[in-house]
């Protein structure tokens, strides 16, 4: 949650600062603001309550010369509604020379404004933020030395933040600090940045550097020193980021949802690159990390969101494939229930991102407990990755739009990768039929476009449900998952009552929800194979359909008795069980991209929500 950029360099740093906030909006959308230090004028502040180009008009009306140094900030709020006033940058000290952006919650900060407060300070804003910029600005007016003053507050305070801060006495340097909430550094010629993901330069240098738990960065035009909070220098840990600029543009899509749905034979494809020979043979060399995997006896696969929902299918390969028992945990539960874990179990923590706060909580709490951390991750220099024994990118690029899409699809994949690699090393299966399986895999991308390309009626049907006030989704096996991600897309961007079932729970319970017209989109299995769910799946379409439900089918091309029951028939192309839950989100993605456009809704930045979720 919230987004933080800085810059220091001869280059525009308005540009570079708007710009990287674009880029960094999914974090944030509720206002938005920048500092800059002018030469002439000094610290000059913009902000405003409202989306980046509220933000972006203001400075029409009221414009900043460009400057060489800056920090910008978008919101998404915490503590204090998104007002003019609770916008960052936050401003302290005499003559209010320094400013301070923040991304997290400081969860002592109650204690240490009453401390403020007696001290006569006044405050213009709400935010637990504001209290770090006047302790640093207060500690920088005793002592004149703003890295001794940023260090001494950092040091006092609780809970999880990023912070940026720059002070007018200072035209060249931008210190940063980070505890449980992320921050990179991009590497310029001649010039820095600063960003809560590579996002927010990946325009301007490929060379980004990760910054760790409790460190310090200085970050001048022409240097970058990182410290740990206890002043013992650390060395850069630079990368390459892989991630194309221009993947984070719409580049002519009415959205960047759409452009997303439209990437994923791309990420797709991308994920399997160079994982599987085209004989089928799976080769992850990210196992390298992990010791003793062949003594693994259970893994538990942990996230939140829509990646829980990979990992549920990831769940039904790996017991398939591997025979490996696994549960799913959503973070948030996982953490704070002693879970019974010890050094023969694997994590398996999944996240686009890589910087859920509750994920890193859980897999941090895992390590504790002697467990091995694999995770499946879309960001370089993401917290998840360092903490992590081994890390599977997917390589979905950019994800902007916050309801996830592309990623959730590369997740999977890669979900089915890890499986069909354990399915090697354990020798859980014939090597016949796991090259038939690595085989079916490498067809995906092109199924995947094959489905991109027939999508035109159920475009028409999320246009023809926009006044749905329910869709429920029912599915069997990985389309039980399919079904909540189905719902979950709704959820978030059509702001409607949606849930998914699993289909065998339907006579429990859902049933009863059923009434004249009610939208029920059913992922139905493949009907080939002995124990195929198919025949159950058909006969729970038509105990619906008996009580007036109507009912949209996503099935396989080819499924002749679907068609008699349905009222409409999506057909995916024909695929391997695991593989079709990859095929089969799309419609679903689809319909809810297309109900919430018809609903005039903002389906890149739905209200409420963030895409990284970085407090607890
Ligand atoms: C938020 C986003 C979801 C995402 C979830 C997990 O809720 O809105 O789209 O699935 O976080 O995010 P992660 O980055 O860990 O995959």
């Amino acid at each position: 949650m919230c987004g933080i950029v800085g810059y220091v360099g001869p280059g525009s740093t308005l540009d570079v600062l708007l710009g990287g906030l674009k880029r960094l909006e999914y974090r944030g959308y509720d206002s938005a603001g920048i500092s800059v230090i002018d030469p002439d004028l000094g610290l000059q502040t913009r902000k405003r309550a409202g989306k980046l180009q509220v933000l972006v008009d203001y400075l029409n009306e009221s414009p900043l010369e460009d400057a060489h140094i800056g920090i910008g900030h978008t919101r998404w709020a915490t503590h204090g509604a998104p007002t003019d006033g609770n916008a960052h940058p936050h401003l302290g000290g005499d003559g209010l020379k320094l400013s301070l952006i923040h991304n997290g919650i400081i969860e002592n900060f109650s204690e240490l404004k009453a401390e403020l407060l007696a001290q006569g300070v006044n405050f213009s804003s709400e935010t637990d933020s504001e209290v770090a910029a006047h302790l640093v600005a207060r500690a920088y007016d005793e002592t004149k030395d703003l890295k001794a003053a940023f260090v001494s507050v950092v040091n006092r305070l609780h809970g999880a933040f990023t912070l940026l801060c720059i002070h007018e006495d200072y035209q060249d340097l931008i210190l940063a600090a980070r505890r449980n909430s992320p921050l990179v550094i991009g590497l310029g010629d001649n010039e820095n940045f600063l960003g809560s993901d590579v996002a927010a330069f990946v325009e301007h240098t490929k060379r980004a550097v990760s910054v760790g738990q409790d460190q310090i960065v200085e970050l001048r035009s022409d240097s970058v020193k990182i410290s740990t909070f206890h002043g013992e220098s650390v060395e850069l840990d630079e990368f390459t980021v892989d991630w194309d600029a221009t993947s984070a543009s719409k580049g002519g899509w009415p959205s960047f949802m759409a452009k997303e749905i439209a990437d994923q034979p791309q990420a797709v494809g991308d994920t399997l690159m160079g994982r599987l020979d085209s004989d089928g043979r799976v080769k992850l060399d990210e196992f390298a990390g992990l010791e003793k995997l062949s003594e693994v006896t259970r893994i538990i696969i942990t996230a939140c969101g829509t990646a829980a929902y990979a990992g549920e299918v990831a769940k039904y390969a790996i017991e398939k494939w591997a025979k490996i028992p696994v549960s799913v945990e959503l973070a948030h539960e996982f953490r704070y229930r002693d879970p019974v874990i010890d050094e023969n179990t694997l994590i398996l923590a999944i996240s686009q991102s890589g910087e859920t706060m509750d994920t890193l909580m859980a897999i941090r709490y895992a390590k504790e407990q002697g467990a091995k951390v694999l995770s499946i991750c879309n960001t370089q220099g993401a917290t998840l990755a360092r903490e992590s024994d081994a890390t599977i990118y997917t390589h979905a690029g950019p994800e902007v739009a916050v309801a996830s899409t592309k990623a959730f699809t590369a997740q999977i994949t890669a979900g089915l990768l890890v499986a069909l690699s354990l399915g090697w090393l354990r020798k859980a299966l014939p090597e016949a039929q796991l090259t038939d399986l690595g085989k079916e895999l490498l067809k995906l991308p092109r199924q995947v476009k094959n489905v991109l390309e027939s999508l035109d009626r159920m475009r028409n049907l999320g246009r023809e449900y926009s006044h749905a006030k329910s869709v429920l989704f029912l599915g069997r096996n990985v389309g039980y998952p399919i079904a909540m991600e189905g719902a979950l897309k709704l959820k978030e961007l059509a702001y409607i009552h949606a849930e998914g079932f699993a289909a065998g729970e339907l006579k429990h319970g859902p049933i009863a929800l059923i009434e004249a017209g009610q939208p029920v989109i059913v992922v139905v299995p493949s009907p080939k194979g002995e124990d195929s769910l198919h025949p159950k799946v058909i006969s729970n379409i038509q105990e619906i359909k008996a009580r007036g439900a109507k009912v949209i089918a996503i099935a396989e091309a080819g499924d002749q008795l679907v068609a008699q029951f349905a009222d409409e028939v999506f057909s995916i192309p024909a695929s391997h069980p695991m593989m079709a839950a990859v095929l089969s989100v799309i419609p679903l993605q689809t319909f809810a991209l297309e109900l919430a456009s018809a609903k005039g809704l903002d389906v890149d930045q739905p209200r409420n929500l963030a895409k990284s979720v970085t407090v607890e």
